[in-house]
């Protein structure tokens, strides 16, 4: 009798190969906590914090609960005095909308550069005004493209940079590493980040004696100590025990999962070559290949046809911020990030592929027209 075969799904994403992988020590850092009674801010959640803070090389981490949070604190520790407007790219899925909202504060938008695809000092400069008070940039997609020109003119306007370097961790510019070049950043620790808790969690960075110290207050009722509260706008956002013992563990294969990432979009780089869909390159240490992006003007098509064979696709993202009718923002034409929105399709890529699965990616790329 003939039948006919589902052809194998390769996922965008599968969470549970990276947490077998990782089960024994996730299991001895359960047992660990359980143990020692401390389930909030304990013993290995000062070591994350110290441990992350050497990786970066900034002088301060602070643990959060989430990236949102990580951002709204972040813009708080930050914003100037008497400025309340929070500039960013409307292609980044919203997060920065959110979190600036919820600090108090309102948000432009600025078109973003064609080629990075991120903020830059041509894009930001016509926004800028005195009521603005922080400019958030974000490494798109892992790219920690070089934004020295881009914070030196927010310096000269008094402006705050604010890093979000949450698809970029590990990323590094000339040595200099995402989360390590503005003024403050933040990060999420979200199970698909490239540092990926087994739950939400998300930490900021700094050089700033001043800004960790009152991050730190922020994320906890705004206590100066136990019980007396010294800043107002504080709130309950920690990163817990567990997860900071999760984070422990990955923080260092983060070098070597990155590699692999990066290695998985060079081969879909090379399936492309000469072929309808431009797979966007992930070359070198400044790019930690979050995720594997690609631009076509055929996006549907193209979803259906790699669809056909199995391959699992994702659009990153498909509604700009400015656009998203809950944010209800101001009308505004932002032509690049609308273009972008209509024309960047994400293939699977996350270290746990298999070659297998790999090789059918590429083949499904190859076998496009
Ligand atoms: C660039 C960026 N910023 C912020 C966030 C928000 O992080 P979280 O989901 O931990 O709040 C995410 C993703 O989740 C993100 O991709």
């Amino acid at each position: 009798m003939a039948h006919s075969l589902a052809p194998t799904v390769i996922p965008m994403n599968d969470l549970s190969r990276g947490i077998s992988r990782d089960q024994g020590e996730f299991t001895r850092v359960f047992d660990e906590v359980l143990a020692s009674g401390y389930v909030i801010m304990g013993p290995k959640h000062t070591a994350l914090e110290q441990d992350l803070a050497k990786y970066l090389g900034v002088a301060h981490a602070a643990g959060v609960a989430s990236g949102t949070d990580a951002l709204e604190l972040a813009i708080k520790a930050v914003m100037p005095e008497g400025r309340n407007v929070v500039i960013t790219a409307a292609n980044a899925g919203g997060y920065t909308t959110t979190a600036a909202r919820r600090a108090g504060y309102s948000v432009r938008y600025s078109d973003v550069d064609a080629t990075s695809m991120c903020l830059s000092a041509a894009t930001v400069g016509e926004h800028l005004s005195t009521d603005v008070g922080v400019v958030v940039i974000t490494h798109l997609y892992g790219n920690l493209t070089d934004f020295s020109e881009l914070v030196a003119l927010c310096h000269s306007f008094g402006v705050k940079v604010v890093e979000d370097c949450a698809q970029a961790i590990g990323a590094r510019l000339n040595g200099v590493a995402a989360g390590s070049i503005g003024d403050i950043a933040a990060t999420s620790f979200y199970p698909t980040k490239n540092l990926g808790a087994i739950g939400d969690g998300g930490a900021i960075f700094t050089n700033s004696d001043a800004s960790a110290a009152l991050v730190k207050e922020l994320r906890q009722y705004g206590w100066s100590s136990k019980y007396r509260v010294a800043r107002a706008g504080g709130t309950n956002s920690r990163l817990d025990e567990l997860q900071a013992g999760f984070l422990g563990v990955r923080l260092p294969l983060l070098d070597s999962l990155n590699e692999r990432r990066r290695s998985i979009v060079a081969s879909y780089v090379v399936s492309a070559e000469g072929g309808p869909l431009q797979v966007l390159p992930a070359v070198g240490a400044h790019h930690v290949a979050h995720l594997a992006v690609a631009r076509t003007d055929r996006r549907e098509e193209f979803r259906a046809a790699l669809s056909e064979r199995g391959v699992q696709t994702d659009v990153h993202f498909p509604v700009p911020d400015h656009l998203q009718p809950g944010f209800a923002a101001p009308a505004q034409s932002l032509p690049v990030t609308e273009r972008l929105a209509g024309e960047v399709l994400s293939l699977p890529c996350f270290p746990e592929m298999t070659d297998d699965e790999v090789n059918a990616v590429c083949s499904a790329i190859a076998a496009l027209a």
